[in-house]
Order: C-alpha cells, then sequence, then structure tokens
C-alpha cells in the first residue's frame, strides 16, 4: 500500500476528512508530503511534483528561499514569541506602507481571513453602517461574514454556504455580480446602509477572473459617490501582480486593503491597512476590537522582511521573469487544446493562470460554473501522474513561482499535453 494511502487511513480516524483544510482532498486520497525545495514537492513515496499550488499562491519565491530561512534561523536564535512590541514591526509595516501608499496605516494579523474580518468591522465602524457587499465567486475567508453567496434568482441577499452560521449575519452580506459595476450600482441605490464592498482586485477563487476594463476604477467611484468604503482584498494579488499589488497595476486607490500569503513567502502572515483616519479606529486607541496572540510575532514578521526586501530588489526581473514564463505556458497550452479540439478558455494575469472547458468567455460566476469539471478533474489525475501539482479544483488558480526553471515549464508542458489527451478521450 503507498504511504499516501496508509497515512490517510490512520489520519481519517483523528483529522475530520483527513486533512487540514477542504480544497486539500481530492478523490481518492490526497499526496502526503516529505519536503519541499525550490519549484517542487515530494511525497512520502518519493514522488517529485513540480508545484503549480505553490501554497495557493502564496510562495511567490519557491519553497525555502534562502534569504528568507535565514532570516527565520536567526531570529529563532533570539527568541519567537515577546506579545510586546519589536523594531522589526515597526520596519515591516514601514515597507508595506511604502509599497502600498494607500496603506497609510498597517495592522499585521495572521491569515488572511482575520485581515478582511478586521478589514468589514473597521468599515462598519467608521461608516457607522451595517451591510457591506461581496462579489459572487470572491473567497475573502472562513468566516461569516464573508461566508456566503447569492441567495435565490434577482435577490442579492446573501445566504451562508455552510451549517452553524447565523442567518442573522449572512442577509448583512449582499452579492453583487463581478465585472458588472451597473449591478453593483444599482443594489446601492436600493441599499443605504453599506458600510463597504469588498473585492478580490482579480479574481483567483473562481478559476482566474480578470477584472474587464473599467470595472475596478467604476466600482471605486460607484462606492465613494454611496458614502461606501472600497476594500481590495489583496491576500492573492499582493505582491504577486507587482511590489505593490493590483491597486498599482491598475491604477486603482481603495480605502482598506487586506494583504496575506506572498507577504510571507510560505510563513503564517497578513496585514490590513488602510487611510490613518480609519485605520486610527482601532483599539486600543479607537473602539473598534482587533486582537491576537501570535499577531507581529518575530517569526512571521522576520519572514515577511526577507520576502518583501528579496522581492523589491528582484523586482526588474521577478515580475517579468514570471509574467514570460506563465504567457508561454498559457500559448502553449492553449494552442494544443485548439489541435485537440476541446473547447476551453484560459485566463490568465501575471503569474497566474486557469484553464476553463467550455467555450464560451468566463468573465463571472455563471460563466465559470459552466465549466465541464468532469474534464477538469481528468486533467488533474493525469496531471498528478505525470509529476505536476496544481490546486485539486477548477475553481483555484494555478500559481507560478521564481523557482520554476524553463526546463520545469517545459515538463509541464508535456504533462498538459498528456492530460488533455485525456480530457479528450
Ligand atoms: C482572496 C483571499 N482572501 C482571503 C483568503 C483567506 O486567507 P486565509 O486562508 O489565510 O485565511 C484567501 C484564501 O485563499 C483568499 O484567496
Amino acid at each position: 500500500m503507498p504511504n499516501s494511502k496508509r497515512l490517510f487511513l490512520r489520519s481519517k480516524k483523528v483529522i475530520p476528512s483527513g486533512i487540514n483544510s477542504p480544497v486539500r482532498y481530492y478523490d481518492p486520497y490526497p499526496f502526503f508530503v516529505k519536503k519541499a525545495q525550490g519549484s517542487s514537492l515530494w511525497d512520502v513515496d518519493g514522488n517529485r511534483y513540480f508545484d503549480f499550488c505553490n501554497g495557493y499562491g502564496a510562495l511567490l519565491l519557491g519553497h525555502r528561499k534562502k534569504e528568507i530561512i535565514s532570516s527565520v534561523l536567526s531570529q529563532m536564535r533570539k527568541g519567537t514569541l515577546y506579545c510586546a512590541p519589536t523594531e522589526l514591526e515597526v520596519e515591516l509595516s514601514e515597507l508595506i506602507s511604502k509599497n502600498f501608499p494607500s496603506m497609510q496605516k498597517v495592522r499585521l494579523v495572521n491569515t488572511g481571513s482575520e485581515a478582511t474580518m478586521t478589514a468589514i468591522r473597521l468599515a462598519r465602524g467608521f461608516t457607522k453602517k451595517k451591510k457591506i457587499i461581496k462579489f459572487e465567486g470572491c473567497y475573502h475567508g472562513a468566516h461569516d461574514y464573508v461566508l456566503v453567496k447569492a441567495g435565490s434568482g434577482a435577490a442579492h441577499i446573501g445566504i451562508s454556504v455552510s451549517d452553524g452560521s447565523l442567518e442573522e449575519v449572512s442577509k448583512n452580506t449582499l452579492v453583487a455580480q463581478y465585472n458588472n459595476s451597473e449591478n453593483l450600482a444599482s443594489i446601492l441605490e436600493k441599499e443605504k446602509d453599506v458600510a463597504a464592498v469588498i473585492v478580490e482586485p482579480v479574481l483567483a477563487n473562481m478559476g482566474l477572473v480578470p477584472p474587464e476594463k473599467n470595472f475596478l476604477s467604476d466600482i471605486k467611484k460607484i462606492t465613494s459617490e454611496n458614502d461606501s468604503l472600497l476594500i481590495f482584498d489583496e491576500v492573492v494579488t499582493g505582491f504577486r501582480v507587482s511590489t505593490g499589488g493590483a491597486q498599482k497595476s491598475y491604477s486603482v486607490v481603495p480605502d482598506i486593503t487586506t494583504l496575506g500569503k506572498a507577504l510571507g513567502n510560505g510563513f503564517v502572515i497578513a496585514a490590513v491597512g488602510g487611510k490613518s483616519k480609519i485605520m486610527d479606529m482601532l483599539s486600543p486607541e479607537g473602539n473598534v476590537y482587533q486582537a491576537s496572540t501570535y499577531a507581529g510575532n518575530p517569526i512571521s514578521v522576520s519572514a515577511a522582511l526577507a520576502s518583501v526586501k528579496t522581492m523589491n530588489k528582484n523586482k526588474a526581473n521577478l515580475y517579468p521573469k514570471l509574467e514570460k514564463a506563465c504567457k508561454a505556458m498559457v500559448s502553449a497550452i492553449g494552442d494544443l487544446a485548439s489541435d485537440m479540439n476541446i473547447p476551453h478558455q484560459i485566463n490568465s494575469v501575471s503569474s497566474m493562470f486557469q484553464i476553463f472547458f467550455t467555450a464560451k468567455r468566463v468573465v463571472d460566476y455563471s460563466t465559470a460554473k459552466a465549466s465541464d469539471v468532469a474534464k477538469f478533474k481528468k486533467l488533474f489525475k493525469s496531471l498528478l501522474n505525470n509529476g505536476v501539482f496544481v490546486a485539486p479544483s477548477q475553481f483555484e488558480t494555478i500559481f507560478l513561482s521564481y523557482a520554476h526553471t524553463d526546463e520545469d515549464i517545459k515538463k509541464t508542458i508535456i504533462a498538459y499535453e498528456k492530460a488533455l489527451k485525456t480530457v479528450k478521450e
């Protein structure tokens, strides 16, 4: 019996469903990881995989980037948790603020979920309004404010996607269509009690869906005309599409920003920031509560400092190299699928892409959902059997890292060719 199967059977006895986050499960059982380095993961059965899941986008620089590991090792010798402030936190917040000028003040937290929860509470505290609007298909973490899908029919009142969530909470989250600013405007025309609109500026949780021209600038205009705040959830896009995130690439300035993933390049850290007058609402000076034992812990902060410094130092080469590699993959995979007469769409932005098996352009939730997920499953299985690990869902994104070599990309394209043949069968 493969070691992964043995571990999965053992795991199921003590861990619900055998995994610690739902998307990690796939049929019949996931591979269990032994180690990672650079562009690759190795499982407990000795198989190597080129990693295009990359911590769901976190590992922009690849696994075990030297600069980050040595910064963390050096900090470990000085202590791991102080629960008292450090100069490192000040330095990191200054750096974040420099990279993201809209984040005049920054609170460091641990996860993306914590960051969006704090951003929304801040928006409510600042505006004294109750409701929020999210876009269908965007993911902002696993808490009740945002774990909401569109209600039935034309209703925009959110309903929870999870048992155990309170209807009283989810009904205050309204749902609009991504890439449809008119839909947002019409909701805001009726609903006057909206504290904030939260959006993934590039949608990376429904496959990959780029913002259409003017979508982001339009929603910025609409929110400010309606005295609602605009929250850019840049947990995925921050540092991935540029060192200043999507707000820099698309030249749209939000009121509040959340960061995570690539900020720590594999270490647990996230951030929420925005205009000083909003951020100053946070306790203890303000009355919006946010707290965490591990927030700003020196291990995560030293990792993030090394990570941001490395991305800033290498940006002239890093982003063009990633974009070039991504374009090469997208064009080769697209050509292969076209040659095999497989109806498909590929969306890509910067170092992210996803293939959808559908003949129609994918621009929002319903067009993404129209794609043939059975075909994606075949693709995923075959890629895995050929040493390429992508997130095991159509509605996730392929992430490249700086550690992928030209040779890795070449071999991955060959694996896609084999996988597309199984899709065709
Ligand atoms: C855009 C976005 N926001 C927030 C989150 C939640 O982050 P975390 O899983 O660190 O809580 C995610 C996670 O995938 C995300 O993609």
